[in-house]
């Protein structure tokens, strides 16, 4: 049993009554009208959970009111009652947004799991449009996101860094955040943001890179060339990946961190700047001190502020917020409508262990955008590795049904898992798509229990065998 507010429209009085039997047995509040145009005002108040609604009526057609209900209240979710033969039009009704269809003559249980399964999607789209609010809501380091308690006490740490020009070390996994976070620490302060890879850039460039250089100081210093540590003057410079930074390089570091001075290459004229430093590395610093790749003295130069990103499997609660902005980008970006992401997929993604971290979670979900063939991300659609099975869904088959009865039911829940996509259908059925087209023009109605007549030719669709 369970409290819901459904309106059915039907012009055959008798439908009304056995849906209203049927619904109320079920603990729905049910209300009836035989005039669409009714409904729809009706609808329009406000307070309506599921429309189930006839295709095929005499003033305003099921599709046609679907249509103005999904305006006046997209949450609002409609179901279609089909007679056999209207099923296309059913099929075409899901694509422009009906949740499911149900073909008559309409059984009790069936009717009842479709408005259940309606008001669970129901459920999902309010939930996912809260986790949206939420999102657009949270204030947290503006794009650095997060509100798992360590991501916060984190964020306290990073304001308080960015407000001094103290050197800054981040260290932290891989796609942990800690770009993210050098920049967001330096975009309160003033000057320009100027970052070194470490580990792009070839150990014989990096001094010059870094310090510039004169005309003729190394085969090719054609003009002279200011190095990023000046660009940087009055700003930030970004030393990504310093754990695995030369030795060599290592040293010139130290004394342009302690004095504040270096010379471009080719130069004997001491310049000075006044550059904050942020370094980040994901390796463990002090191992590497121990293990002779890294100096001490540089560690504790650029260790005034230390600051730990931490792994995702550290900050679970943070996944659902990440993966709702993650969605949201990559429709944008792939121009798509914004999918939901149902509470089975969202558990899978907050047990999983992120080795890749954020950048892991953000390709995931630019890849369930691209691939996602409906507006929902459901644990199948996830890969294998994350516990998913890809196109796996199950059908239950009851015994007693004809083999012709049991292609007709298959054929409906493929239709169905495609979203009406006739070709996909035809696709995973591994059949030509005018074996599809034939199924749905067919009006012979196959009831349980009818058995076919013996005799009777075979089916003359050809399996796997035709290509398209
Ligand atoms: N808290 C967050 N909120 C929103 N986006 C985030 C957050 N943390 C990281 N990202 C995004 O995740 C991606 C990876 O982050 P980033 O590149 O900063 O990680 P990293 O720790 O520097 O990784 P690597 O060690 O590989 O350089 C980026 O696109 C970044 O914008
Ligand atoms: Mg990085």
């Amino acid at each position: 049993m369970q409290d819901y507010r459904i309106v059915v429209v039907d012009d055959e009085p008798a439908n009304l009554e056995s849906l209203e039997r049927i619904l109320k047995s079920d603990g729905g509040k049910v209300t009836l009208f035989q005039d669409p145009e009714e409904a729809l005002r009706f609808v329009q108040r406000g307070s309506v959970d599921v429309l189930l609604t006839d295709l095929r009526m005499r003033f305003l057609n099921g599709i046609e009111l679907l249509e103005s209900v999904k305006k006046a209240d997209p949450t609002v979710e409609v179901i279609l009652l089909t007679a056999f033969g209207t099923v296309e039009l059913a099929v075409e009704a899901m694509r422009k947004g009906a949740y499911d269809f149900i073909t008559k003559p309409l059984q009790r249980l069936q009717v009842i799991r479709t408005v259940h399964r309606a008001l669970e999607k129901r459920r999902l789209v309010t939930e996912n449009l809260s986790l949206r609010e939420e999102l657009h809501a949270t204030g947290v380091g503006g794009e650095v996101l997060g509100r798992s308690e360590s991501l916060v006490r984190l964020m306290g740490l990073v304001n308080q860094a960015a407000r001094s020009r103290a050197n800054v070390l981040i260290h932290g996994e891989s796609g942990t955040g800690k770009g993210l976070i050098a920049e967001y620490i330096h975009r309160g302060g003033q000057g320009l943001f100027v970052k070194v890879n470490c580990a792009a850039i070839p150990e014989n460039l990096l001094e010059a890179e870094l310090f510039g250089y004169e005309p003729g100081a190394f085969t090719g210093a054609v003009k002279r060339k200011k190095g990023r540590v000046e660009l940087a003057n009055g700003g930030t410079l970004f030393l990504d990946e310093i754990g695995i930074a030369p030795l060599t390089f290592q040293a010139k570091l130290l004394r342009f961190l302690q004095e504040g001075e270096f010379e471009r290459l080719g130069s004997n004229e001491t310049l000075r700047v006044e550059t904050r430093v942020i370094a980040a590395t994901n390796l463990d610093l002090p191992v590497a001190i121990k293990a002779g790749i890294f100096r001490e003295d540089l560690y504790y130069r650029l260790n005034v502020v230390n600051l730990r990103v931490p792994p995702l499997r550290e900050r679970k609660e943070d996944i659902p917020l990440l993966a709702q902005k993650f969605l949201e980008d990559s429709a944008k970006k792939n121009q798509r409508a914004v999918p939901m992401l149902h509470p089975e997929a969202l558990a899978i993604l907050v047990e999983y262990a992120w080795p890749g971290n954020i950048r892991e979670l953000q390709n995931l979900m630019e890849r369930v955008v691209v691939l996602g063939r409906s507006g929902m991300v459901e644990a199948a659609d996830l890969p294998t590795e994350f516990g998913g099975s890809a196109d796996l869904r199950t059908v239950t088959i009851p015994l007693g049904l004809s083999l012709r009865q049991v292609e007709k039911l298959l054929m409906e829940e493929v239709l169905r898992a495609s979203h009406g996509d006739k070709k996909q259908a035809a696709k995973l059925l591994g059949v030509h798509p005018r074996t599809i087209h034939r199924f749905l023009e067919s009006t012979e109605p196959v009831r349980p229990g009818e058995a076919l007549p013996e005799g009777l030719p075979e089916e003359t669709t050809p399996p796997v065998a035709e290509d398209f």
